[in-house]
Parts: structure tokens; C-alpha cells; sequence
């Protein structure tokens, strides 16, 4: 158990981890298949700002966004989990984008849809104020060296940017299994506007697992503990 002052927000795995098998399953990885992004990804240049989320997925369910999607295994499970929501995953590495936009699909997966941006970027130029109810940010790098915690994206300057487009009552959570990200994440959100409430594993997190992400699979299996925050919105 690693020894923390806020162990309430400490999540430690090693109940009802998955089998080993079921863990790693990146169809398309190893066999250099063609990744077709043109149904499920969005490309920035067309796009128009701001985003027009009932046009973009004809309907108006309510908006869920996650950032640094990786290969898109939230995405992709939370969208077949909860066709009723709209998604979109925010990926800056472009094999990780196309990957996911492959993904989606693949899987039919139409209340979802990847981008490859930065995200602070995108939150700011393509996303109406008060038009996302729950912002994902599952195991952002940690960039521990400490010439490099500027890269990082929880900070005092993203907190506003993520506020701005959550409707009232949103939700954002962070998970990361990083001890001196989650000193400054615990930090920065407890200093920020956001109300600090319980953490709620998203509807496709299996029985011991914080969220289901492809980092989180690969990180219970090193045995390692998961730190978590969830911050609402003041309506
Ligand atoms: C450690 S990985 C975690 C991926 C996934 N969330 C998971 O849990 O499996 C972090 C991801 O965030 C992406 N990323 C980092 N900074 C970003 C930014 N500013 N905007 C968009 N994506 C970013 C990285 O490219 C990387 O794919």
C-alpha cells in the first residue's frame, strides 16, 4: 500500500483483476492492417468552431468527452455501454487517434467519434461553454521530471478551460497512478472552483477496476495503486 495523506482518494487493485488474457486485446496492432478514420474521426481543418455537438452526432443526448483517449479502449467500451451518450476521445498522438477512429469503427460505435488535437487547444477554440457533462482524464502523462511539469495537463491554466465547457453540475475525473502527478491534480482541484465530490466508476469499469482504460489494464497488473478525483460543477 502506498502511504499518501489523502488515502480516501487511493484506490488499490488487486481484487477481481481480470485473467491476463482478457487484458491486452489490440486487434490490428501486430498485423499492420490499414486504419480508416474517415466515419469515426474529425478532422480540425473542417470542423466548424464552435462545434455543433447535435449536428455532429444527430441527436442532442448529452456530451461526454475524454482526454488523451490512447487506443480508445474507454471510448470504445463506454460508447457500446451507453448508446444514449455522445462521445469524443482527444488524442494528440496521431497513431493513437487513428487507432481509436479505426476502433470505432469497427466496433459501430456512432455515438462516438476521435480527434487528434491538443486538447487544451480544442477545449478552448471547438467546445461551446456549458455543453459537456462529464470531462475523462484517465492516466495523463505524469512527465515526472520536474523540468518537464509544465507539459503536464492538470494545472491551475486547465482547470478554468475545463469549467468553461461543462454544463452546470458537470462532472470532471481524473485517475492517475502517478504519487506526485496526484499531489498537484489533488491540489489544483481542490484549489479550483469545482465542488470535490465521490468518484463514480464509469458505467463499463469491470468489478475492481477504476475506469477500464488500456493504461489502467496494463497498470493492475504491475500491481500498482490508482489515485482518483472527481470535481461537479457549482450550478
Ligand atoms: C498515458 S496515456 C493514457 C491513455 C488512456 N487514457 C489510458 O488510460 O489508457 C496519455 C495519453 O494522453 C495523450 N495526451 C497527452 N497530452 C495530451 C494533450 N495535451 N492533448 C491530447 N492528448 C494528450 C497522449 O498522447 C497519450 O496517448
Amino acid at each position: 500500500m502506498i502511504s499518501h495523506p489523502s488515502n480516501q482518494n487511493l484506490i488499490q487493485c488487486g481484487q477481481d483483476i481480470p485473467a491476463p488474457g482478457l487484458l491486452f486485446s489490440l486487434p490490428g496492432m501486430q498485423n499492420h492492417r490499414t486504419l480508416q478514420t474517415d466515419s469515426h474521426g474529425l478532422d480540425p481543418e473542417t470542423l466548424p468552431r464552435p462545434i455543433d455537438w447535435k449536428t455532429l452526432f444527430g441527436n442532442d443526448h448529452s456530451v461526454e468527452v475524454e482526454i488523451g483517449s490512447g487506443k480508445g479502449t474507454f471510448l470504445v467500451n463506454e460508447a457500446l455501454k451507453r448508446p444514449e451518450v455522445n462521445f469524443l476521445g482527444i488524442e494528440w498522438a496521431r497513431w493513437f487517434y487513428r487507432y481509436t477512429a479505426d476502433r470505432l469503427r469497427r466496433r459501430n460505435c456512432d455515438n462516438a467519434r476521435a480527434i487528434r488535437a491538443e486538447a487544451g487547444f480544442f477545449l478552448d477554440e471547438f467546445v461551446p461553454a456549458e455543453s459537456v457533462s462529464t470531462l475523462h482524464i484517465y492516466f495523463p502523462d505524469p512527465w515526472p521530471k520536474a523540468r518537464h511539469h509544465k507539459r503536464r495537463l492538470v494545472s491551475d491554466a486547465f482547470m478554468p478551460k475545463a469549467h468553461r465547457i461543462l454544463k452546470p453540475g458537470g462532472l470532471i475525473q481524473i485517475v492517475t497512478d502517478h504519487v506526485d502527478y496526484w499531489e498537484q491534480i489533488e491540489r489544483v482541484v481542490r484549489a479550483s472552483v469545482f465542488e470535490v465530490v465521490e468518484f463514480t466508476p464509469p458505467g463499463d469499469a469491470s468489478r475492481g477496476e477504476v475506469v477500464g482504460s488500456n493504461f489502467e489494464r496494463k497498470f493492475i497488473e504491475e500491481g500498482r495503486a490508482f489515485y482518483a478525483i472527481a470535481g461537479r460543477k457549482r450550478s
